[in-house]
């Protein structure tokens, strides 16, 4: 039993740490304020007695909690009456915060275009010192790269760090179309870090970066709250918006498409009708949290392709509430519905769209985001690993776990393919020669999620990804031993 004393030790504590508790019935109290704000509470600092009895009377969850719907315009405090009700820039606000709107669209979109959320922050984001750029080679967005073939390329896992290095600068650019001046196009980097982002903070002018994570779970800190992402989800983080990335491993990988183009949303559903493929109300946004700290801190700008760093004597994730649509989101692809055929041949595989990023031609994409989900395979009578095709449209492609149905190695989780523009693929030799015999029985396929971007714009590969060994020179021999099979009749 704890003594009532010590039941005031430990409302004074949560108190002091800015967690509002609402007593109902003795002892049953219900934790607000910061356990709406996603923040657990420092328990750690309690005595085991106290940590214990706060642990039994006050369930403070460790797990964080969201909002749900793509797209949905939200409102967040994290602390009560932080969020103006009735206008957005008070004269003086009633906790001395200061509004900041961040626009993620121009101002004079259209209202279903339109993106922009207000802030209630301890301080402008406007104070910070000089900026200079720093180098990260690796990441490479604009510039001149060597001229390459239309070959078909794949290229093996990057390898655990050998030295610490955190999530912004394990950046590892592998293909990239565009450019962030040009506002179209997109970068695709692989990340494989080592450390946390410790006393520093990041966010990219040039574009939104959706984080695909295939090793390790993220915790992701943003300007409006934070997000826990793990293998087989995705994260989206906006343009312009200030985050650190901490790891809850000792080494986390995966990949990340930084979008210089319109920002993601749910494609159209067409004639398969109101339901099916990614739900909207599984994107999850964050609610209000916030860090009210002085010290030594970097942040570090993406701008124009390059990276640039400045010095803050605050944390710049100071944002008490925020209103607006302009938000990070995750979303669980385990949750995605797959729609397929139920007789015969292949839908394309736009069919597998999870979110598209349009380009300025209606039905021309900038870039899809498919996936290759676990799913039933019904079709009879029909060649059923993905067909043989060219495509005008240029295939990035990934795997988050397991095995693509379309080949039987080669390409493992962590790895990566670039099948361009008018470049012909398809399954390896192994993998057509068993698909033209086996029978047609209804087969589930597991143990798979493989991803692609997709994009209108011929992918170009960055220097290093054209002479890293990570590129396999073998790969065009995974179709070399398809057999010629023609009988001609008379
Ligand atoms: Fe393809």
């Amino acid at each position: 039993m704890i003594a009532p004393e010590e039941i005031n030790v430990l409302l004074a504590f949560f108190a002091q740490n800015s967690i509002l508790l609402e007593r109902k019935k003795e002892p049953h109290i219900k934790i607000l304020g910061h356990q709406e704000s996603c923040r657990p509470a420092p328990l750690s600092i309690l005595d085991d007695k106290l940590k214990e009895a706060a642990q039994t009377l006050f369930p403070v969850k460790t797990e964080l909690r969201y909002q749900s719907g793509f797209g949905n315009y939200f409102e967040s405090e994290a602390l009560v009456g932080s969020l103006p009700k009735n206008q957005n820039s008070p004269q003086k606000h009633p906790m001395g915060l200061y509004p900041e709107q961040l626009s993620g669209s121009a101002f004079t979109v259209a209202r279903a275009e339109n993106r922009r959320t207000w802030f209630y922050k301890i301080r402008p984001s406007v104070v910070h010192g000089r900026f200079s750029a720093v180098s990260v080679p690796l990441w490479k967005t604009v510039g001149i790269e060597p001229v390459m073939s239309p070959e078909q390329l794949r290229w093996d896992p990057c390898p655990e760090p050998t030295k610490p290095v955190d999530f912004i600068h394990s950046f590892f650019t592998l293909v990239r179309n565009g450019s962030p001046e040009s506002r179209s196009g997109v970068a695709v980097h692989i990340y494989s870090a080592s450390q946390s982002m410790t006393d520093s903070y990041a966010y990219d002018a040039d574009g939104e970066l959706l984080i695909v994570p295939e090793k390790g779970t993220l915790l992701i800190k943003t300007e409006c709250g934070d997000l826990s992402v793990e293998p087989c989800e995705i994260v989206c983080i906006p343009r312009g918006m200030k985050f650190q990335v901490q790891l809850r491993e000792s080494w986390a990988r995966g990949y990340v498409c930084e979008n210089f183009g319109e920002p993601f949303r749910l494609p159209t559903l067409g004639l398969i009708g109101a339901n099916g493929l990614a739900d909207p109300r599984h994107f999850l946004i964050p609610h209000a949290a916030f860090e009210d700290q002085s010290g030594k801190f970097d942040l570090f700008a993406r701008y124009q392709g390059n990276l640039f760093k400045t010095a803050l004597d605050r944390s710049p994730l100071d944002v008490v509430a925020w209103h607006g649509n302009y938000t990070p989101y995750k979303y669980d692809l385990r949750l995605f519905q797959p729609v397929n055929t139920v007789r015969l041949d292949h839908p394309d595989p736009s069919i597998f769209t999870v979110m598209t990023s349009p380009s300025v031609t209606p039905g021309l994409a900038n870039c899809d985001f498919v996936i290759f989900p676990p799913r039933w395979m019904v079709a009879q009578d029909t060649f059923r690993p993905p067909y043989f095709h060219r495509n005008i449209m240029s295939e990035w492609m990934g795997l988050i776990k397991g095995r693509y149905d379309a080949k039987e190695k080669g390409f493992v989780p962590g790895g990566s393919s670039l099948h361009n523009c008018m470049s012909p693929h398809g399954p390896d030799a192994e993998t057509a020669e068993k698909a033209i015999q086996a029978t047609s029985a209804p087969q589930f396929l597991d143990n798979t999620l493989a991803i692609m971007f997709e994009s209108c714009y011929p992918y170009r590969v960055s220097e290093a990804a054209q002479k890293t060994p990570l590129l396999q020179k073998d790969y065009l021999d995974c179709w070399r031993d398809l057999k010629v099979m023609f009988q001609p009749r008379a």
